[in-house]
């Protein structure tokens, strides 16, 4: 089995960036760069109050629409949280599941980001599940135990036949929102890692099949040379993903 067993995914993560009206205006232009583009999926993760006008702008288009976050509980007194189904229900058909900046910044662990990827997945959701070493575990050199770990506890007690909705991120959190990437050879190690880990926990089959992107300063300079990789399925792209025209060359990138 090679890469052609797997799904080639170009996701943007726009963080906390464009109001709705923008949002609209830049799903449409994004559309129409990548009408036609059909080697690889694309898909714009967005902020809760732009689903709305993105699901719209992105009606009709090869554009899917994502969340960036959900919460793991199906409804109740959670205030400010969001739940899968709200999300199904409003057109989204994936979500980002524990981002280095939601793991930083708001107390996600291994274990919420877990509950929340399964949550996600029996709504029906394809999760984009986001691990990655931050710079101090990487000059300690345990980059493979960090990742293997995480792959392991966010994904424990998630069966086999949901894993066809789950999409690794493997992110350098030293590589995100920096300027640095990761070189080509630094990004196809990890994921190569990621995947052998998936072969151990579900067999070669899943392994091969299970769609293993890039992310962390991905550009319209550099996608090409990372997309390369045998292993690196696609992107999560930040800061590019804003700029319709930028974003739209990383998906170029990946038709080849
Ligand atoms: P940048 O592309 O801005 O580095 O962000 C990467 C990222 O965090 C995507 O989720």
């Amino acid at each position: 089995m090679n890469k052609a067993t797997r799904k080639t995914i170009i996701a943007g993560n726009w963080k906390m960036n464009m109001t709705p009206s923008e949002a609209a205006v830049a799903v449409k232009e994004t559309a129409e760069l990548v009408k036609g583009k059909n080697g690889c999926e694309v898909v714009l993760c967005v902020p809760y109050v732009d689903i709305a006008t993105a699901v719209a702008a992105a009606a009709g288009t090869n554009v899917k629409i994502g969340a960036e976050n959900v919460h793991f509980e199906a409804k109740g007194a959670y205030t400010g949280e969001i739940s899968a189904s709200m999300l199904t229900e409003c057109g989204v058909e994936y979500v980002i599941v524990g981002h280095s900046e939601r793991r930083q910044y708001f107390g996600e662990t291994d274990k919420t980001v877990n509950l929340r990827t399964k949550a996600a997945l029996n709504a029906g959701l394809k999760v984009i599940l986001c691990l990655g070493e931050v710079l101090e575990e990487r000059q300690a050199g345990i980059t493979e135990e960090i990742v293997s770990m995480q792959t392991k506890l966010d994904l424990a007690g998630i069966p086999a036949e949901q894993m066809k909705n789950v999409i690794i991120a493997y992110e350098p959190v030293w590589a995100i929102g920096t300027g640095l990437t990761a070189t080509p050879e630094q990004a196809e190690e990890v994921c190569a890692i990621i995947r052998g880990v998936i072969a151990k926990l579900y067999g070669e089959e899943i392994a091969e099949a299970t769609t293993i992107q890039y992310g962390g300063s991905m550009n319209d300079a550099n996608a090409a040379e990372l997309l390369a990789k045998k292993n690196v399925d696609g992107g999560l792209i930040g800061g590019a993903s804003l700029v319709p025209a930028k974003f739209a060359k990383i998906v170029d990138a990946a038709q080849a």
